[in-house]
């Protein structure tokens, strides 16, 4: 086995564990199709699972390696990826990376300089401060799709040898569309779209002068 096929490998089991936290993760903000509350609540308990210094470290560890090899990957086959879902798996990932830094530097950020409770308030107040949701709206929209999207193309990957051309077209399209219409639904639900959100005035002052 090279080297590269053993980062290949490490990139997948270091993807299981982020995917495993991050599918909880995102059912945890489908839940706020039902209610403020329920986001909240939800998030409480999973955390007693996640903010554990094992958990945590771990995903750290995961999210850092994947960032590293994920731009390796993509430097080393730039310009040479052809169809559809190579393009999804090499933009998707390349947008990962980019929230990743962004995402996990403010959660960090929120906790431990400014002190506050990094729940759904922190994550979506800046929707609801004007003009900050030009940047918010998108920012998380395509970060959901791209996670559905990586996962499409992984899928049209792996599964070159088990099945047809066209099943896993039918299939990386499935789940390429199912996590775009999910992503418009909950970042719409966090701007407001479906019932008002009212952030505390703490949150809302992070974003003031
Ligand atoms: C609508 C989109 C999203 C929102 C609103 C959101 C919001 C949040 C919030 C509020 C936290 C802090 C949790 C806490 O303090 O306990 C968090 C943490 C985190 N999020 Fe997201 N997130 C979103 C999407 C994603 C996606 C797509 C990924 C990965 C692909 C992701 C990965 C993470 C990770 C790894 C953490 C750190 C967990 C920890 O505290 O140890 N998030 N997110």
């Amino acid at each position: 086995m090279n080297q590269t096929s053993i980062l290949h490998k490490l990139h997948r089991v270091s993807a299981c564990v982020i995917g495993a936290y991050v599918a909880v993760h995102l059912f945890n903000h489908g839940l706020v199709l039902r209610g403020v509350e329920a986001h909240i609540q939800f998030m409480e308990s999973f955390r007693h699972i996640y903010r554990t210094p094992f958990v945590e470290g771990l995903l750290f560890v995961c999210i850092i390696f994947q960032i590293g090899s994920g731009v390796y990957f993509i430097k080393k086959r730039w310009r040479q990826r052809h169809g559809f879902f190579e393009r999804v798996q090499v933009i998707s990932g390349g947008y990962l990376v980019f929230f990743f830094l962004v995402h996990i530097g403010a959660v960090l950020f929120g906790r431990a300089v400014l002190g506050l409770d990094t729940n759904l308030y922190y994550a979506v107040a800046g929707m609801h401060v004007p003009y900050f949701q030009y940047f918010f709206v998108p920012y998380y929209f395509f970060a959901v799709a791209a996670f559905f999207g990586h996962i499409a193309s992984a899928f049209y990957w792996l599964m070159r040898n088990r099945l047809s051309e066209v099943a896993r077209n039918y299939f990386g399209y499935t789940i390429l569309v199912a996590g775009i219409v999910f992503s418009t639904l909950i970042v719409a639900t966090f701007a407001g779209v479906f019932y008002d959100i009212k952030i505390p005035q703490e949150y809302i002052e992070t974003y003031q002068p």
